[in-house]
């Protein structure tokens, strides 16, 4: 059986690395892939970004099924199309995917359905933004209604911050068409976790939960990013709060989707908020898997992937379960020089495995954007450009594997946090 994993970065690598494994898979098709698809034995590159040729192709090779990695295939209807051409895939079509691309879709859902979200209000006229921070004060947070990358984001400390970002957004219309709206919301406090199911339309298979830790440097400090490092499971994710966040956000939500007459299909990511005494709250919605923490996910994953992403699409996920490696898994992010505003690009890299990406079978070099160079090269292009990421009995473990094994790895101009774990570890009882 032949498969399509549609993306180019390493969430994509680790989905197509886990469901070449599975019995009956020949090939994986990477739509486009990255320097490390390339690399992987059963997984194959096919340079098509455009979403009706890609479904020709589909067509054409007989695959079995598509699955979807990021978001803007989506947002732009890719499920919609092979649908309509009777192709299988595994995602949510593109009204049910505003759930991600539209923050004031996803925002008044919440409020309608009693999902539980930091209180908004949405705003076209930078007068009346203005007006409504002055009045709520800070901390406040500010969000571009559109996709906008991870970078639509800014957490304001100060009103002037908050007054600056919607200058930015609103008046010098720094976010394009994505910041033409925006939400302003209420800051809320706690630890964040990425709670991130697959849903059937009906059914709900929740993954093991996952942290990822989105500042560039240590200590949660400097700009935000796509995710500088993973690891799973979540400690913050107690069964208690496990059973709370199913019942409090991902079932209503589902059960709403469906009921408005969008049934969500596809990965469901909540991102969230978990306060002192462990009650969960929304910050945002994601219509795909996350990027890092698929990475960790897919390490700890066990049995056959093929055959539950077929349960989700012909919907009979209630048949199934996941079973989990007990192991820790952590992926450490190795990003180029400037990310996130400016990454350099064509950096030769150097240490990577002789073949394919595995340091061994506990440690895997997820890449993201690489590209391969010259007489077997492989060169950096694009922001995140490698996630080692192990297992381990422990996070410690995992964490000091994943840093073992980067030692040998880089290349010029690498960022990487020294500390990806540290509030994982500094929850665990100490040993
Ligand atoms: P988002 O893309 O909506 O997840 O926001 C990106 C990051 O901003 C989140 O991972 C949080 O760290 C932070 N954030 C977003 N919304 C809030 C909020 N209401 N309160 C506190 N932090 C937030
Ligand atoms: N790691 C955060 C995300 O994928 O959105």
């Amino acid at each position: 059986m032949k498969l399509i994993v549609v993306g180019s970065g390493g969430r994509e690598h680790a989905l197509a690395w886990r469901l070449s494994q599975s019995p009956g898979v020949t090939q994986v098709f990477v739509a486009p892939g990255n320097g490390g698809t390339a690399r992987e034995p059963g997984l194959r590159n096919v340079p098509i970004t455009d979403i009706a040729e890609l479904a020709e192709f589909a067509i054409r090779e007989k695959v079995a099924f598509t699955v979807v990695g990021p978001e803007a295939p989506l947002a732009a209807g890719i499920v919609d199309l092979f649908r309509e051409k009777r192709l299988r895939i595994f995602g949510p079509t593109r009204a049910a995917a505003r759930l991600e691309s539209s923050k004031d879709f996803a925002k008044a859902f919440m409020i309608r359905h009693g999902i539980p979200t930091a209180q908004y209000k949405t705003f076209s006229s930078a007068a009346e933004a203005h007006d409504w921070i002055n009045e709520r004060g800070a901390p406040i947070v500010i969000k571009a209604d559109g996709l906008a990358a991870g970078k639509g984001v800014v957490v304001a400390q100060t009103p002037e911050e908050a007054h600056a970002a919607i200058d930015a957004m609103l008046i010098d219309n720094r976010m394009g068409d994505a910041g033409a709206r925006v939400v302003i919301e209420d800051f809320l406090e706690g630890e964040e976790a990425s709670f991130i199911v697959m849903v059937d339309g009906r059914n709900i298979l929740p993954l093991a939960s996952s942290q990822d830790h989105k500042r560039l440097c240590d200590g949660d400090q400097g700009p935000n990013t796509g995710g500088m490092g993973a690891y799973s499971p979540a400690p913050v994710v107690t069964p208690e709060v496990h059973a709370r966040v199913m019942r409090e956000i991902i079932r209503p939500t589902v059960e709403a989707m469906a009921s408005e007459g969008n049934p969500y299909t596809g990965f469901l990511y909540a991102g969230l908020m978990i306060d002192s005494a462990g009650k969960p709250r929304t910050l945002e919605f994601n219509c795909r898997m996350g990027d890092p923490e698929t990475q960790p996910i897919m390490m700890r994953l066990r049995g056959d992937f093929a055959r539950i992403i077929e349960h989700a699409i012909d919907g009979t996920l209630d048949n199934i379960d996941i079973e989990w490696d007990r192991r820790c898994a952590l992926g450490v992010v190795l990003a180029a020089a400037n990310y996130p505003d400016d990454p350099r690009r064509g950096d030769p890299i150097h240490g990577l495995p002789a073949q394919g990406n595995a340091v061994d079978s506990d440690c895997v070099v997820f890449h993201a954007g690489t590209q391969a160079g010259d007489g077997g090269q492989t060169l950096t292009a694009g922001g995140r450009v490698l996630c080692v990421t192990a297992l381990g009995d422990s996070v410690r473990v995992a964490q000091s594997r994943a840093y073992r094994a980067i030692e040998t790895v880089g290349f010029d101009g690498m960022q990487l946090r020294r500390d990806i774990g540290h509030r994982a570890i500094g929850r665990a009882p100490r040993s």
